[in-house]
């Protein structure tokens, strides 16, 4: 166990089972250097243990650079809970969890991801009080991050446009959207405001026939939303979807969506450069929902004020694709080498 070498950069990774409840879970703590490790926990069924060792180590690391490159006091950490989250959810199990976060006792810090919502974090928060992403009255700031994650992809779409059609409004712009969930249906809605025309694929047949109904979108097969000729490419569903076999078969002059861990080996961002397609880095584009968690769970920001940090994110893409048609080297290594020195890592 000991000579896996995911682990080689990781502070901690605990594993949690609740025979009671069934909760088999792992949460990982990339780094602290920033603050206590902050990200949202997902629920999959994975394919096998490994899986999800390796998913949440990748996601932690990612939370590290996200956090560092959003300049927010948090370290990056996240959890997995194993199993279908349609079948497999109770209050137990996530009475479980919230007891397994409160015994790391601040080092981690909780939230909503993939697979779980607003309500499973309210049982959580009855067992600990490191979590965010629970609603909130009124004007205050956080409650439920995916909008907010939806408005810094938006931004973060404006800022690829421009740089690299020289365009700065949406209208007209096409764009196809691979997932249709808590961020992408609103990722939805903002563009079909803009003006631009959406093309769209989920595998629940359900979701998408909201989405084409309300923002007169076009469905698309799900294994062929990828390789559809549009401007703009907007993963928002799982990771790991770029890679040898699907880059080159890409259309779209642009990459920039929510899903986090999108390039399948890092390598993959220097295939995208190579073919003249624009790739926003995931953890720089995806980061409004943690910049909307951490003004919840550190407080003193207005909803106003977050929305202004979140609309940073277009400006922050900008100077790293300014830098990397400078350098000449794929904007997520340029992004890669700006976090880890925040982390002050050098790996
Ligand atoms: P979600 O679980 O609400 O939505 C994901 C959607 O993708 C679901 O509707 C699912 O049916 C669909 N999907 C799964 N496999 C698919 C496939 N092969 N093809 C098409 N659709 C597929 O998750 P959420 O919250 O919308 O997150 C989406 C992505 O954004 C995830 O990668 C997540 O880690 C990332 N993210 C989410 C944040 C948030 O605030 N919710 C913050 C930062 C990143």
């Amino acid at each position: 166990l000991f000579s896996h070498s995911a682990y080689d950069e990781h502070e901690l990774v605990h594993f949690v089972r609740d025979v009671d409840s069934g909760l088999r879970g792992i949460i990982a703590v990339h780094s602290s250097a920033l603050g206590p490790g902050a990200g949202g926990c997902r629920m999959w069924n994975y394919a096998s243990e490994d899986a999800a060792l390796q998913d949440v180590l990748r996601l932690s690391r990612g939370m590290s650079y996200k956090n560092a490159m959003a300049n927010l006091p948090l370290g990056g950490g996240k959890a997995v809970i194993l199993g279908d989250a349609r079948q497999d959810k109770s209050e137990a199990l996530f009475e479980a969890f919230g007891r397994a976060v409160n015994g790391l006792a601040g080092q981690y810090v909780t939230a909503e991801d993939v697979g779980v919502c607003e309500a499973d974090m309210q049982i959580v928060a009855r067992h600990t009080r490191y979590v965010s992403g629970l609603p909130q009255n009124g004007d205050a700031a956080g409650g439920d991050p995916s909008p907010k994650t939806a408005l810094g992809v938006f931004c973060g779409i404006q800022a690829a446009v421009s740089a690299s059609l020289r365009r700065q409004d949406l209208d007209g712009l096409r764009v196809a959207v691979q997932g249709l969930g808590n961020v992408g249906r609103h990722l939805c809605a903002l563009l079909h405001e803009a003006g631009a025309r959406l093309w769209v694929a989920d595998i629940d047949d359900e979701a998408v026939a909201q989405v084409c109904q309300r923002f007169d979108a076009t469905p698309v097969a799900v294994d062929e939303i990828l390789y559809q000729d549009v401007d703009v490419l907007a993963p928002c569903a799982l990771g790991g979807v770029l890679h040898s076999d699907s880059i080159p078969r890409l259309q779209a002059r642009i990459v920039a969506g929510a899903a986090n861990n999108q390039l399948l080996r890092d390598a993959d961002g220097q295939r995208l450069f190579e073919r003249g397609i624009l790739y926003a880095p995931d953890y720089v584009i995806n980061a409004g929902g943690i910049i909307s968690c951490s003004a919840e769970y550190i407080g003193g920001l207005s909803a106003a004020e977050v929305d202004a940090r979140v609309a940073d994110i277009g400006p922050r893409l900008a100077e790293i694709f300014q830098r990397s048609q400078r350098e000449k080297h794929p904007p997520n290594e340029i992004a890669d080498a700006l976090a880890r020195d925040k982390l002050g890592r050098s790996s």
